[in-house]
């Protein structure tokens, strides 16, 4: 699959067989993670592949605690509604966690230090993408409160938990999702 057929054909699923994603699909996407672009190649993610049932019922019932507060601060009907099955469904779950002391030069700028969780996004998108191109599905998630998931993965403190990447086949098709046009977020400034 050449990259733009992957990055216009990839899309977030939130329904999982329980199919195992094969050892050498999972390598491959945890590869193409660890290729990613990083701050001053700092590589400062941590990929937790959990695939335990347990841990993966504790982080959903963390999850939907965190989702019950966004509900009561926000009022929003659609968070009430979401459901967090595919957090135990999906067989895979790669949680990123990365190290905010790996954050490189703009640390020394007012209200930065974000290099380290920018470099973990480009890991999960990279993940993402090889997900899509292997033909699985994957659903990139952060409705979790950091704290709860380090208990929950043993994971020290020091480490920011920057997004968990879902994993597996997909049990119903993409939902049918559009972008707004170029002209509305391009300027050119020539
Ligand atoms: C930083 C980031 C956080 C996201 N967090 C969640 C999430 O917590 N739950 C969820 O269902 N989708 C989450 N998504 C997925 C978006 O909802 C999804 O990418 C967007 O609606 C576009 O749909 P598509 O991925 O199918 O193209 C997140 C995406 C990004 C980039």
């Amino acid at each position: 699959m050449d990259i733009f057929t992957a990055i216009k054909g990839r899309r977030s699923f939130r329904n999982y067989l329980s199919t195992p994603v094969e050892e050498e699909k999972l390598k491959a996407i945890l590869e193409a993670g660890r290729w990613a672009p990083s701050v001053m190649n700092l590589q400062p993610w941590n990929f937790l592949v959990v695939k335990n049932q347990d841990i993966k019922t504790r982080l959903k019932a963390s999850c939907q605690e965190t989702l019950d507060k966004i509900y009561a601060a926000s009022g929003w009907k659609w968070v009430s509604r979401f459901k967090l099955d595919f957090l135990t469904e999906a067989p895979v779950i790669i949680v990123v966690a990365g190290d905010p002391k790996k954050t490189g030069a703009d640390q020394f700028l007012p209200g930065r230090g974000t290099g380290y969780a920018f470099s973990c996004c480009a890991a999960i998108q990279n993940m993402h993408l090889a997900a899509h191109a292997l033909g699985l599905g994957s659903l990139w998630f952060t409705l979790f409160e950091t704290d709860k998931i380090k208990a929950i993965l043993n994971l020290p403190d020091e480490l920011d938990v920057v997004g968990m990447v879902v994993l597996g086949y997909p049990a119903s098709p993409e939902a049918s999702i559009n972008r707004k046009p170029l002209e509305e977020m391009v300027t050119f400034i020539d």
